[in-house]
């Protein structure tokens, strides 16, 4: 028999490791368990019965022979196990892991009881990698972003971790307090992750210059728009910190494009049909670079569900659609656009200096109202991430929450 390694997965002896590095309690213990023809069969002290196909559950081993500790990566390729694969027993063994003993191996995996039940794909357990749900809003329910401490955010993980929810619920959060020394937007960001470099730097600032190459650049109102839909991929958070203002005007507009996108679905279906599948060109003007996609301005994923929006009115390039859905694809963009007018969506809110909002640049549409320079000066130092960083650092940070909250008990 193969004695798997002491885990290091709970930081709890004799515990079979896990195919990861994240932290799984056992609320539930396992009771029992048997081999059930192709399938194990687990009875838990709640009365929840769980059952893994047996092809799975060798897959999954988290021994020495199925993966690399050091990396806790594959190095199986199932393929090549025996195609007469079969388990001669299953048990729950006195430290509660459930024990399987595969033939014609000829030896004995054990399996981690609170990631079963994380796994249990028999009972719908989706909780894998499960991050707080996003919850749409409109300033009658979220009148302003939640605020955090900004020196907590760059110190404390429990601040980080905190804001970084708020991100994932509401797509907004904002900072308080943020030294206003120029490029500490970087720092903030690199809390998180890497930053995303784009042709306007990997830092850029966000005030009236001469010869803008972006209405960004300029006192002009901004509509409420996503950043970059002229990319394949448009960036998934954005971080704008204030280190000046002193103009009049030019107050923030924060829209939640999918409290729009989920009231112009039930109250307009053909205008939500248009903004979900007529395509829409976007490019940047500028005198050396070139970038364009094509895109519908609603998109949806795999289940039907919004993944991201792109609405950019000063971004948005001569419509080349099919002559016969030209006058759709208005009626739906004019649908969108009203809306994004309306006050009933609108959060708005005056930049202080070390102020520092972080938003999913791909739901939540941000503008300005224009500003008048005349007395003062309005200076926004910005940069992108992807949400993939976000979510990476917040999975991190909940893990060592659930190891520190098992080490307490
Ligand atoms: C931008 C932008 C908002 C602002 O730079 O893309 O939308 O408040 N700025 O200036
Ligand atoms: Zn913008």
């Amino acid at each position: 028999m193969v004695q798997t390694s002491t885990s290091l997965a709970n930081g709890v002896r004799d515990e079979p490791p896990t195919p990861d590095f994240d932290c799984y309690p056992c609320t539930v213990a396992a009771r029992d368990a048997r081999v059930e023809g192709d399938l194990v069969r687990i009875e838990w002290d709640d009365g929840v019965v769980s059952r893994f196909h047996l092809l799975w559950l060798r897959d999954n081993a988290a021994d020495e022979d199925t993966l690399n500790p050091v990396t806790r990566e594959q190095t199986l390729d199932i393929s090549t196990l025996p195609a007469e694969l079969h388990a001669a027993s299953a048990r729950i063994d006195p430290t509660g892991a459930l024990a399987v003993h595969w033939l014609p191996e000829d030896r004995t995996v054990r399996y981690h009881q609170g990631w079963l039940r994380a796994f249990d794909y028999s009972n719908d357990a989706l909780e894998w990698g499960r991050l707080p749900d996003a919850e749409p809003w409109t300033p009658a329910s979220l009148p302003a972003p939640l605020d955090f401490d900004g020196p907590g955010f760059l110190e404390r993980d429990e601040v980080l971790g905190e804001a970084l929810g708020a991100v994932l619920a509401h797509g907004i959060a904002r900072l308080r307090g943020v030294p206003t020394e120029p490029g500490t937007v970087g720092r903030v960001a690199r809390r998180i992750g890497p930053i995303r470099e784009t042709n306007f730097g990997l830092l850029f600032d966000v005030r009236a210059k001469p010869d803008a190459d972006s209405n960004a650049y300029t006192t002009l109102e901004l509509l409420p728009h996503t950043d970059l839909p002229t990319r394949e991929y448009e960036p998934g958070l954005q971080l704008l910190h204030c280190l000046e203002n002193t103009a009049r005007g030019g107050r923030a507009v924060m829209v939640d494009g999918l409290a729009v996108a989920g009231d112009i679905r039930r109250e307009a279906p053909e205008h939500w049909h248009a903004l979900t599948t007529i395509a829409w060109n976007f490019s940047n003007r500028a005198r050396d670079t070139d970038y364009r996609f094509r895109s519908p301005i609603i998109v949806l994923d795999d289940r039907g569900e919004v993944a991201e929006l792109r609405v950019n009115n000063f971004l948005r390039a001569p419509l080349s659609a099919p002559f016969d859905v030209v006058e759709a694809a208005y009626a739906g963009l004019l649908e969108l656009q009203s809306r994004l007018r309306d006050e009933r969506y609108r959060m708005t809110f005056d930049y202080r200096p070390g102020d520092l909002v972080v938003f999913d640049n791909r739901r939540v549409l941000h503008g300005r109202e224009a500003f008048d320079q005349s007395g003062g000066a309005r200076w926004l130092q910005g940069c992108y991430l992807e949400r993939d960083e976000l979510r990476s650092r917040w999975r991190v940070l909940a893990r060592a929450r659930r190891r520190e909250t098992l080490r307490q008990s």
